[in-house]
């Protein structure tokens, strides 16, 4: 059967390696299973989604634009503009701003533009952090780059170290994938790291994917984004996000996973040459959908409640596993990783005698520059159920481990 030799060198995607891991066991205890393995909002987005859907219900017969509607663009440019302190004007919803069918679609599919057959007649790599996205690695295989671990431990507090990258690797770089917040460690990349790595990118002609579909949940203080530090930085030979674009995404910032709704926006060299491919092999988002998302990117307050309903899951967290586990409060995103010596084995033990689902850290990493997989010694926790079911989550946590 003919089949792309690509597909070979995937690895299992992180769910099915944990049903493969928990399926064949039984927990031991009566009390109700708690899933915290997987990333999904579960607060309801506001009211403005649902109204804003039935307003716009005789649209579902119209084939929707795939680049979103001019409304949609310049909600997302005025957001972007007021998020991040951008110059007026700077963004151009036209050359600089495409909508996306949720970002994990977009970042895929990007890799397949920005990936040539070889770099300075070399093959290509994909700079990615380790532990990693999924989707990242999947893509830069797909697109026939050589992904690159950059391993992101507690050593580097949780962010790739740039210096260590060797010139012949960044000569060979196409394309640079940059979780900020990072899933699953909630790490930040200050404005001038993004600087440097920017830097790297327009030194070294490769392009640098900042995703920040987390960029919304944070402690105190609002991540810094890559088009923030664009304007720091100042323009490149071509433009002001010369080898810059980033990835932002309702599912988290305003509970809307289901949506499906994102956007990619920044250079636009590439934006124009992702809508040319997204005309082919992209999703189009139906109109409706493309209204709500207008709506939901203008309004801000159901992101402060939003982000206030975070905080105080999370300090249920430092309240019961602070001093433990290696716990640290993330600056962003909703995840706890926890050091619990080996990852496996911890999901194993809490299923069995919790019926608490958790990830293996090591299903979200590689093994590395290091030849250790940094996420091994790790669990991923999803903090986003309601206090009850937290509190007694971390009970049972402290039981068991
Ligand atoms: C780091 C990261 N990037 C991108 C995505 C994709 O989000 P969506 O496709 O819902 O916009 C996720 C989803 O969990 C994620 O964790």
């Amino acid at each position: 059967m003919p089949l792309n030799p690509q597909l070979d060198t995937l690895s299992d995607y992180p769910f099915e390696a944990l049903r493969s891991l928990l399926s064949p066991v039984t927990p031991r205890t009566n009390e109700a299973p708690i899933a915290m393995s997987v990333g999904e909002p579960q607060h309801q987005p506001p009211a403005l989604l649902t109204e804003t859907l039935a307003a716009h219900a005789h649209e579902w017969n119209k084939y929707p634009p795939m680049a979103g509607t001019p409304e949609l663009r310049q909600a997302i440019a005025d957001w972007l503009t007021r998020r991040y302190r951008l110059s007026p004007g700077a963004l151009d919803p036209d050359r600089h701003i495409t909508t996306l069918a949720g970002t994990k679609e977009g970042l895929y599919l990007f890799a397949s533009i920005v990936v040539p057959r070889d770099k300075a007649g070399q093959p290509p790599v994909v700079l990615c952090p380790n532990p990693y996205y999924l989707v990242y690695n999947g893509a830069a295989t797909m697109a026939g780059g050589e992904p690159v671990f950059l391993d992101a431990t507690r050593d580097n507090a949780f962010l790739p170290n740039l210096d260590d990258i060797p010139k012949a690797v960044l000569e060979r770089t196409a394309l640079f994938y940059l979780c900020s917040p990072a899933n699953p460690q909630g790490t930040i990349a200050g404005l001038d790291y993004l600087k440097k790595a920017i830097r790297l990118a327009r030194e070294y002609d490769f392009v640098l994917a900042a995703d920040e579909c987390y960029a919304e949940l944070y402690g105190t203080i609002p991540p810094p984004g890559a088009l923030e530090a664009c304007q720091a930085l100042g323009p490149g030979a071509n433009g002001l996000f010369d080898n810059v674009v980033v990835f932002h995404s309702l599912s988290k910032r305003s509970s809307a996973a289901g949506l499906r709704s994102g956007f990619v926006a920044g250079d636009p060299r590439y934006v124009g040459q992702f809508k040319r491919l997204r005309d082919f092999g992209g999703c189009q988002a139906p109109l409706p959908v493309q209204a709500a998302a207008t709506a939901l990117w203008r309004d801000e307050a159901h992101v402060v409640e939003n982000r206030a309903l975070y905080h105080r899951k999370f300090d249920l967290a430092e309240a019961a596993l602070g001093g433990r586990y290696g716990f640290y409060r993330p600056d962003g995103g909703f995840f706890l990783w926890l050091d619990v010596g080996d990852g496996e084995a911890a999901a194993l033990r809490l299923w069995r005698e919790a019926a608490i689902r958790v990830l293996p850290g090591g299903y979200t990493a590689r093994v590395g520059q290091s030849g250790i997989n940094p996420g091994r010694q790790y669990i991923r926790l999803a903090v986003v159920h309601d206090a009850a079911t937290l509190e007694d989550a971390f009970a049972r946590i402290r039981r068991v481990l």
